[in-house]
């Protein structure tokens, strides 16, 4: 079922500090800010040839990363993005084998234009996975 991994996602306080420190600290190529407010964040990607790290800040109220952010106030790993063929029948036969797909269950348009999904992360060792369609 899972393909590649598309990115690893990052929760970060200051998006604008993070973009800094990968731009002008660690020399990578970032992506211009994108503003997703059916997902409560702004992202950026960093490019990182085999994978890209995906830098994410809260936007608007009630966003699903500020929890977390008070978890971990200086920021932390969020989740993972791995890539499925055909994300309906990959939400089928994980539900099917008892894991928990977050909100709806039916995926929405993520950062990349494609429909994601998020398992829960009790179900796959304490880390959130998201599968994006690929
Ligand atoms: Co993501």
């Amino acid at each position: 079922m899972l393909g590649r991994l598309n990115h690893v996602a990052l929760a970060v306080p200051d998006l604008a500090a993070a973009v800094a420190a990968y731009r002008n600290t660690l020399g990578a190529e970032v992506t211009a800010p994108q503003a997703l407010r059916e997902h409560g964040v702004t992202v950026v990607f960093v490019n990182v040839g085999n994978t890209k790290v995906e830098l994410l800040e809260p936007l608007g109220e009630g966003s699903p990363i500020a929890a977390f952010l008070e978890k971990n106030p200086s920021g932390g790993m969020h989740h993972l993005c791995y890539e499925v063929d055909d994300i309906l029948a990959a939400r089928d036969q994980l539900k099917a084998a008892g894991a928990r797909v977050l909100g709806d269950g039916n995926p929405k348009i993520g950062a990349h234009g494609k429909p994601v999904l998020f398992l829960h992360p009790k179900d796959f060792f304490g880390t959130l996975i998201e599968l994006e369609q690929s």
